[in-house]
């Protein structure tokens, strides 16, 4: 890799090559991309729509059959790699705080909020 390109530092995190891949949802960008990419020195992220097997199920069991794919998901991708793994999450969907409190949970190293600000998130932690 070109050792010229600056090395991207956020917070305490720093990505080299500085590179951090698109979440794709519906099940595309999951662990295993994730993985591959954070063991690469990049940021790997696993998006957070769609996932879990929630087709056929009553609305009122998407948010936790959501929730607990996404902790698997986000484990899974820990015992692939100790590089850095983040979720993106889009504030216009539903669930969005329910799904950022299970990556905080599972101590993600980042969340690249989309679509809309997560104003809810900061007002309820006080920044
Ligand atoms: C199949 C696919 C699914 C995507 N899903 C999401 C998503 O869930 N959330 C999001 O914020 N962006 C999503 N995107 C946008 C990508 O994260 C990325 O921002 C976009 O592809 C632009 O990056 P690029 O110029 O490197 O391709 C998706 C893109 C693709 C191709």
């Amino acid at each position: 890799m070109n050792k010229n390109i600056p090395s991207l530092k956020i917070g305490d995190l720093t990505i080299s090559p500085p590179i951090i891949q698109g979440g794709m949802g519906v099940r595309v960008s999951r662990s295993n991309l994730a993985a591959a990419v954070a063991n690469e020195g990049c940021v790997g992220v696993i998006a957070g729509v769609g996932l879990g097997k929630f087709e056929g199920l009553p609305r009122s069991e998407y948010e936790a059959v959501n929730n607990e794919a996404l902790r698997q998901e986000i484990r899974k991708a820990r015992s692939m790699s100790k590089g850095i793994i983040g979720v993106n999450l889009m504030v216009a969907l539903s669930n969005y705080e329910s799904l950022a409190k299970t990556a905080v949970e599972e101590n993600i190293d980042l969340i690249i909020s989309g679509a809309g600000l997560p104003l809810s998130v900061f007002l309820t932690a006080g920044i």
